[in-house]
């Protein structure tokens, strides 16, 4: 069994299809060199076909790392494969990521095309690609909608045709865990070359279900996954990949997954995409919300403070945050506010502790907040009557 998951960014493509984001070069430079950091192997870098500035962006971030490769999207057209190529032009390392639709609706609605002229187009442009690249993805743009059957047919055309890569998005977030775990289990037994080529899962939020369904197909043989940081992206946005690392690392007993992620850089990254992106990231987010690691009820502030893995699963400082945080409101109990004002350099007798937690409790009635200053208040005017 084949251990290694690869990971694919597509925070500089996908992510900037988040209504209101547009990433100029130099933001798109600077959130390669974290995503390196980071350990991502393939960065989507843009579609260089889309704007004259994109295609500069694809270059500069693809001359700026070292260590991912660095993909531009295309469709499945000459010309946005000739933009792809001449963007990347004398730069090593880099890829192409051609696309078409297959599903019923999108060739009946959108592109007015029979399944033989799906295939058709998706082996002229596959062939024509791998003149230019040796890494070739071609993606199947809804595949979740998708017949099997033709599915099949198009991955065996295309790995004929020379793609190094098969990706079968969820492009409208309309799988579930089951359905897409069968989807990777069919072309895996059905698809002849399948073994030559890598099979990648990429999967949108619109029902919630982007993380189960991501590594209900990499547990079903899917070697890439494709997301976000932070999960932003088109309409409900991409998974969030910092989700599927922490996934596979506190539950490497189940899945037996290796990664090149450097988790503790996830917190970083974090905060430059939400900052350079204007997208927030939500406090309740798992694994980068700002309420992740943050204890509020009294009884878990107990646990915690008596052995952090009996409400933590995941190490804050494990991801790059500083700690995990105690907040003080009304559901806090003593050993909580204790341990605060210990913190803040107040070392407070039992018999002091009793009498403050008295008014910290009034306090924290009226207070939807209680900051650090709130409760040194309290002691102090506590000592000042003394
Ligand atoms: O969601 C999707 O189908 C895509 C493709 C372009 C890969 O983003
Ligand atoms: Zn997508």
């Amino acid at each position: 069994m084949n251990r290694r998951v690869y990971f694919f960014d597509t925070t500089l493509r996908d992510g900037e299809q988040t209504p209101g984001v547009n990433l100029n070069q130099d933001e798109k430079v600077e959130i390669a060199l974290r995503l390196e950091k980071l350990g991502i192997d393939i960065i989507e870098a843009g579609f260089a076909a889309a704007s004259p500035g994109d295609a500069a962006a694809v270059r500069a971030v693809a001359e700026a790392v070292t260590k991912p490769m660095v993909v531009s999207l295309a469709r499945a057209n000459i010309a946005d494969i000739d933009a792809v190529i001449e963007a990347f032009k004398g730069v090593d390392n880099t890829g192409i990521h051609v696309f078409i639709a297959t599903s019923p609706i999108h060739r009946e609605k959108k592109l007015f095309m029979t399944k033989e002229e799906v295939i058709a187009k998706a082996v002229e442009c596959v062939s024509y690609a791998a003149k230019h690249f040796k890494h070739v993805e071609f993606s199947c743009e809804d595949a979740t909608r998708t017949e099997l059957e033709f599915l099949k047919e198009v991955a065996e055309e295309v790995i004929k045709a020379g793609a190094t890569v098969l990706n079968f998005p969820d492009t409208v977030g309309y799988t579930t865990p089951e359905e897409y775990s069968r989807l990777f289990q069919y072309i895996l037994e059905n698809t002849k070359g399948v073994e030559n080529v890598i099979l990648s899962c990429h999967c949108h939020d619109d029902l919630g279900l982007a993380a189960s369904n991501s590594i209900a197909a990499i547990k079903a043989g899917a070697q890439q996954v494709e997301g976000c940081v932070n999960g932003i992206g088109e309409r409900a946005g991409n998974v969030a990949l910092e989700e599927v690392a922490a996934l596979l690392e506190t539950r490497k007993d189940y899945y037996q997954k290796d990664t090149g992620i450097v988790l503790k850089e996830i917190a970083k990254t974090s905060k430059l995409i939400s900052r350079l992106t204007g997208v927030s990231v939500p406090p309740n987010k798992a694994v980068v919300g700002n309420n992740a690691f943050a204890h509020s009820s009294g009884i878990h502030q107990d646990g915690v403070i008596k052995d952090k893995s009996t409400y933590e699963i995941l190490r804050p400082e494990s991801v790059g945050f500083v700690e995990t945080k105690l907040v003080l409101g009304k559901l806090s109990g003593r050993n909580a506010l204790k341990k605060r004002y210990e913190e803040l350099g107040y070392s407070i007798s039992a018999e002091q502790l009793a009498e403050v937690f008295t008014k910290y409790k009034e306090l924290a009635d009226r207070k939807k907040e209680i900051f650090d200053e709130d409760i040194i208040a309290l002691l102090e005017t506590k000592s000042a009557r003394e």
